[in-house]
């Protein structure tokens, strides 16, 4: 059965792919981007399957106006995607408070806007499906990506106090957790200039690594486009899913690694009850 989605950041990457296939197996598509002349080959090519609309989603009000508008084309929307955002690349030291506002506006306040203005729509149609997309990084950290994870672990944590707020009314959740994958995520990369003092630090070899395109990406946006499709098509909502062989591993090892410390501090917890 065809499915109605509304995708956001659909001018490349995952979102872009996302909307082709979902195009190419019939299903119909609110797709919003920052450009949308750049859908205008796919928007002849589906006529009015395909419903697009400009959005940046820095912009409450037109991320509230966009979704409303998406809602009464379409009648009713299976699946909302939460997708725009972008990397923010330097040390903490080196950003500047713009940049952080702008990474913060974009990723965490963008993609809540999207979910608070899709929520009244999803409820009064008896529920739906929400993918946020994260990152791997949304549960583990690298250096010169603090405040993009700051961003990814933020919408972590909305969606598991939004999940439960709403699950009685139908609408369920899934944190979508890409590793590094082949899309315009690299050369949408937002860095400041870099501060020479660290250069020997971890932070200098990631800015180094990056800057050489020394290490290898593995990850097939098409592959993990198949992967949300199903996700989304699955009777069940998982409230997570991973995506990268890389990523699986690194995760994995880090939750270990957490939980094995949680349990070496346990008396230290239990020790701070009061007496009575
Ligand atoms: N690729 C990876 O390695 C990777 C790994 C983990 C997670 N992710 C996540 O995957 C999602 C999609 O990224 P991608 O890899 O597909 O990268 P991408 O090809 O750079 O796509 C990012 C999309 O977000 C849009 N966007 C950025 N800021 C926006 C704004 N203010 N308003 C509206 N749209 C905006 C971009 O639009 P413009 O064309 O207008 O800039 C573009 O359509 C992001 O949430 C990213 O954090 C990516």
């Amino acid at each position: 059965m065809s499915k109605t989605w509304f995708i956001t950041g659909t001018s490349s990457g995952f979102g872009r792919i996302l909307t082709e296939t979902l195009l190419a197996r019939g299903d119909r598509v609110a797709a919003t981007l920052r450009q949308p002349d750049r859908l205008d080959v796919l928007k002849a090519r589906h006529g009015d399957r395909l419903w697009v609309a400009p959005l940046d989603v820095t912009d409450t009000d037109a991320v509230r106006h966009a979704v409303d508008a998406a809602f009464a084309a379409f009648g009713r929307i299976d699946v909302v995607v939460s997708n725009a955002a972008y990397g923010l690349f330097g040390a903490a030291e080196e950003v500047t408070d713009a940049q952080i506002r702008h990474q913060i506006d974009t990723n965490v306040l963008g993609s809540i806007a999207v979910i608070r203005a899709a929520l009244p729509h999803l409820r009064a149609q008896g529920g739906g499906r929400v993918l946020q997309v994260t990152s791997e990084g949304g549960q583990i950290a690298y250096p010169n990506f603090s405040l993009y994870h700051a961003s990814k672990w933020a919408m972590e944590g909305f969606v598991e106090s939004v999940a439960q707020e709403v699950a009685p009314f139908g609408i369920a959740f899934t944190l979508v957790e890409p590793g590094p994958a082949r899309t315009s995520f690299g050369q949408g990369l937002v860095s400041p200039p870099p501060m020479a003092v660290y250069d020997d630090t971890p932070a200098g070899a990631v800015r180094r690594a990056v800057a050489e395109r020394s290490f290898a990406i593995y990850g097939d946006p098409a592959k993990m486009v198949r992967a949300m499709i199903d996700c989304a098509d699955g009777a069940e909502a998982p409230r997570r899913l991973l995506l990268g062989r890389d990523s699986f591993d690194r995760v994995r090892a880090a939750l270990v690694e957490r939980l094995a410390a949680l349990d070496r501090q346990r008396e230290v917890a239990l020790s701070t009850e009061a007496d009575d």
